[in-house]
């Protein structure tokens, strides 16, 4: 039975994840900062921050997924919270190769999540791939250095595998759970003039993409994770109003007004262009939810049955 290391294993992806490879033959640990426990997994500890890890959890496995970040949109975008989004990034990234480069030979691939900020806060009509340059803004930037960290795996010959991923739906956490609690309480409404693109990507396509990022060993370097259809925030908003049986009542929300409540960190709402989900497919993923509605209806039905 072959080993999954994942860090950052207790997140909306990981969690998630852990049940996907638990149920197709694979043994599960976790690098965690908290300690949380998550079912059916080993969890070992490390702290990035302080340069400690429990360096067993690397020796053992045939496979890391590099997870483990300070969430982008929790808290506002201070000198020291942006410190802390990178470095939880590439800090951490650089103590997982110090442990692998003290227990080498057993392990197979690295794979890091990154996210489609790489090509930065812009909108245009352009559609990004894999072969765009990373933007010099901060997301851009942090991308960029995120990748590099896993770049270090490349160089030392390891199969390594980077997931640029885009807004992962779901009904409790991330972006979709904000922006349903004003639609349920009929006050929802486009962000900023609403022409800026949302990548989007389901839960359940994104583990799939990462179970195959492990599974086949052609895969290898950038790809972009997020589902075909592009779609704006005014489509993406009106969609989720016609899937939760609500009207748009209200005016767009004013850039000024959301650049004020969150300042530099407004621009992930406020800005996104097309990001192409070409690669992936030409390597063989098929996605389960290619289009929006059929996703947001998958999300929504599964959270009222349970
Ligand atoms: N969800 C999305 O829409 C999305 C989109 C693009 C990219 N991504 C990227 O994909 C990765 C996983 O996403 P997710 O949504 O599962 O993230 P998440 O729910 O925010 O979980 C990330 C995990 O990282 C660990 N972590 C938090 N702060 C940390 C710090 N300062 N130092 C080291 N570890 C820390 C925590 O695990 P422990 O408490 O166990 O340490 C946390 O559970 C992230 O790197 C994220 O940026 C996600």
């Amino acid at each position: 039975m072959e080993t999954v290391l994942i860090t950052g294993g207790t997140g909306l992806i990981g969690r998630n994840l852990i049940k996907m490879l638990t149920g197709n033959g694979y043994a599960v640990s976790i690098l965690s900062t908290s300690g949380k426990k998550v079912a059916g997994c080993r969890t070992y500890s490390w702290n990035p921050a302080s340069g400690i890890i429990d360096e067993k959890a690397v020796a053992d496995a045939d496979h890391i997924i590099h997870l483990a970040g300070a969430n982008i949109g929790a808290k506002k975008w201070t000198t020291a919270r942006k410190k802390e989004i990178v470095n939880s990034r590439v800090k951490s990234g650089e103590l997982l190769f110090e442990a692998f480069q003290k227990h080498p030979g057993k392990l197979k691939t690295f794979i890091t999540a990154s996210a489609t900020g790489y090509y930065g806060a812009i909108t245009s009509e352009k559609i990004f791939t894999e072969d765009s340059s990373p933007a010099g803004d901060f997301l851009g930037e942090t991308c960029r250095r995120w990748e590099e960290t896993a770049d270090l795996f490349k160089k030392a010959g390891t199969r390594t595998v980077k997931i640029r991923t885009g807004m992962v739906l779901d009904s409790n956490e991330g972006a979709l759970a904000r922006l349903l609690m004003p639609m349920k309480l009929h006050i929802g409404s486009a962000l900023g003039n609403g022409a800026q693109y949302m990548p989007w990507i389901h839960l359940d396509d994104i583990c799939r993409i990462y179970l195959k990022a492990i599974e086949d060993s052609t895969l290898e370097g950038a790809y972009n994770a997020v589902a075909p259809q592009h779609v704006t925030n005014e489509e993406f908003t009106s969609t989720v109003a016609q899937v939760t049986g609500r009207t748009l009542w209200f005016p767009k929300v004013p850039a000024f007004a959301l650049k004020a409540m969150f300042g530099e960190m407004a621009a992930i709402i406020l800005e996104g262009s097309r990001v192409s989900s070409e690669k992936i497919i030409k390597a063989g993923f098929s996605f389960r939810f290619p289009e929006l509605k059929p996703a947001l209806e998958n999300i929504l039905r599964y959270k009222a049955e349970n």
